[in-house]
């Protein structure tokens, strides 16, 4: 039997581009004359039955805001089974029958567990500046935070070089170095650290002070903040007792959460949304949408997002070294 009643939800650390989708699962929805349900805080909402009927106007003027006009929390009680119980008790009640995540990792396992455990039918989407889930392509929020991070490091860049300074930007990504990646590349930065390829402090070392006995002027460095070098902090202070080289340091913190998504991001989020709401009326469950290799939506099962580690991408790496 056709679902008719759904719910939608954001969970975990928000991305730019989750309202975008929101519209999405909304719009889509109601075009195919099921209610939706928008639970508030993730999956603390589903606890505590907190939420709010999504009409189409509730969805209006947000494709281009960042944030989550549902708001985004990280539920420790949902983390257990009982939470979910109660989660799932609660859905029932209201004859709701299928529920779309909007998440990182930690919300696609929650997700799972979920539908492992009851009769919903859950629906994951990607939703994380990190980039850093199994089985897609792209995350809602990865463009927004990259553009982000490239426009800091355009700005140190004048700085770094009217002043003749080492720089180190550091940027998220806890476990996941493709936002220091990508900024890095794109801004012309002469080293990125990431968390998934050990540092070699000595060979930064040799490389920055070489660079200067040829008369470089600036040295741009980007760091993941979870980096085994410590992060921007740490690691300037090695540079300094290492090989006595000074550097001025850039945390970007969470400006790289917010603002205004870019068109790549309302572009993914808006088809996963419209992917989330067809794969819940044509009865699928368990699966997450996802972006595939070559292009186009793919559904990806949920225990296969988080059980596996995203591989991360050498050659993307070669080519900063091709050009540092
Ligand atoms: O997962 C996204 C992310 O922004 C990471 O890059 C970062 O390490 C983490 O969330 C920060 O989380 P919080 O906002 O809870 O401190």
């Amino acid at each position: 039997m056709a679902i008719k009643k759904i719910a939608v939800l954001t969970s975990g650390g928000d991305a730019p581009g989750m309202n975008a989708c929101l519209r999405a699962v909304v719009r889509t929805a109601l075009k195919k004359d099921m209610e939706v349900y928008g639970y508030w805080r993730g999956y603390r909402g589903l606890i505590d039955d907190d939420y709010t009927p999504l009409k189409r106007f509730a969805v209006s003027n947000i494709v281009q805001t960042g944030g989550s006009i549902l708001i985004s929390s990280r539920s420790e009680r949902f983390m257990t089974k009982e939470g979910r119980k109660i989660a799932a008790d609660n859905l029932a009640k209201r004859g709701i029958e299928g529920l779309i995540v909007i998440g990182g990792n930690g919300s696609l396992t929650g997700a799972h567990l979920l539908n492992q455990e009851s009769d919903i039918h859950v629906i994951g989407v990607p939703g994380t500046i990190d980039r850093d889930i199994f089985g897609t392509e792209q995350t809602i929020g990865f463009d927004t935070a990259v553009n982000t991070a490239l426009d800091a490091i355009d700005r140190i860049r004048d700085t770094a070089s009217a002043m003749e300074r080492v720089f180190i930007v550091e940027v998220m990504g806890r476990d996941s170095g493709d936002i220091a990646l990508y900024s890095g590349i794109a801004g012309g930065g002469d080293a990125v650290l990431v968390p998934e390829i050990s540092t070699d402090i000595d060979k930064l070392v040799t490389d920055i002070k070489s660079g200067l006995e040829i008369g470089k002027k600036t040295n741009l460095i980007v760091v993941a903040e979870g980096d085994d070098s410590g992060g921007a902090i740490r690691l300037s202070e090695t540079l300094k007792k290492k090989g006595d080289i000074d550097s001025w340091v850039c945390i970007l913190g969470h400006t790289q959460r917010g603002g205004s998504p870019t068109a790549r991001d309302r572009y993914y989020a808006t088809a996963f949304g419209v992917g989330a709401v067809e794969a819940l009326a044509d009865g699928i469950s368990g699966v997450m949408v996802g972006w595939a290799v070559g292009g186009g939506i793919d559904y990806i099962p949920l225990k296969e997002t988080y059980s596996n580690k995203k591989v991360y991408n050498k050659k993307i790496r070669e080519l900063l070294e091709a050009v540092a």
